[in-house]
């Protein structure tokens, strides 16, 4: 972010959370990732490899750390090829947190009492490792069907924000007094990858834009929640990550149109059809247009499937 952002371009909460967030997450310091205890991986020849390695790490920050090395390798063109490696159904977890159905994830007002927001904070914690291992698998199970080198320039880039994400939550929760795995989290959020995994045009109709487009729509409301607790060093990094998940609504929507444009699919009719086939909830209003807008995904997709 530039110095010379216009005083007035923020609120003043809003101008203190991104100023923090500035001065704690510029610096992508990979060297620093890797020490005696926690080593530098071996990574294979091949990209789809290196994310069947990814999804068989069982430890959430293990499994983040190897993404930001795994996405670096790839922008420096370290992988011989994109390759061929089937994931396995299910990525490797550890046993905690435990996997309750969703209305079992404790959910408390988020307030200036610590409990709520390390609740919030640990549900997205989750949420982002989920996102990890969606990536690594959209990159490595359909590899069959061919796709340029941006698509897989895209998702590596998703999968790096993704295991950030994932990392800078950790931290907050363990700066709370918590941790990761310290609470029970819901059940539900692989069943989107497992009803697509044998068509890749349903699994992006689904994850980027269903699952992380509703990203968008909540995550203004936590972050004035946390900024009216005075809790501006977690609401600047759900900033930070409002920010980067438009970008993924994006590009998911770019790669799932080169997919319709291919089959001479109209796409607005394509992903209505795919929602009401393989998501189990409904598209729920109310949506951020706003937010939808600047991901280049209009309301004539999900507005005429809203709530239904
Ligand atoms: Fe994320
Ligand atoms: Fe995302």
């Amino acid at each position: 972010m530039s110095d010379a952002q216009p005083a007035n371009s923020f609120d003043s909460q809003t101008d203190k959370a991104r100023r923090w967030a500035r001065d704690n997450f510029t610096a992508d310091e990979l060297s620093a990732l890797f020490t005696e205890e926690t080593p530098r991986p071996e990574l294979p020849d091949t990209l789809a490899e290196a994310a069947v390695q990814a999804l068989n790490t069982a430890n959430s920050k293990e499994k983040a750390r190897l993404s930001l090395l795994i996405a670096k390798h790839w922008q420096e063109n370290g992988f011989a090829e994109v390759g061929t490696a089937m994931p396995a159904d299910e990525p490797a977890r550890e046993a905690e947190p435990e996997l309750v159905p969703p209305a079992k994830v404790p959910r408390r007002k988020i307030n200036r009492s610590v409990a709520g927001r390390t609740a919030l904070l640990h549900a997205l914690c989750h949420i982002e490792l989920h996102a990890i291992n969606l990536c690594w698998d959209i990159i490595a199970r359909f590899t069959a069907i061919p796709m340029p080198k941006g698509f897989y320039d895209d998702w590596v880039g998703i999968a790096e924000d993704e295991a950030r994400h994932h990392l800078m939550l950790c931290e907050r929760l363990e700066e709370l007094g918590s941790r990761y795995g310290a609470m029970a989290a819901h059940d539900g959020l692989w069943q989107a990858a497992d009803v697509t995994k044998a068509d890749l045009k349903a699994r992006l109709a689904i994850v980027p834009m269903v699952l992380e487009a509703r990203g968008l729509d909540v995550t203004p409301g936590m972050i004035e929640k946390l900024q009216a607790a005075e809790d501006f060093n977690s609401s600047a990094r759900l900033d930070i990550i409002y920010d980067e998940e438009i970008t993924h609504v994006a590009r998911g929507k770019r790669w799932f149109e080169l997919l319709c444009e291919r089959e001479g699919t109209e796409p607005i009719e394509t992903w209505q059809k795919l929602v009401m086939k393989y998501f189990r909830g409904s598209v729920k209003s109310p949506f951020n247009i706003e937010g939808r807008d600047l991901a280049n995904f209009p309301i004539d997709f999900y507005g005429p499937i809203a709530d239904l």
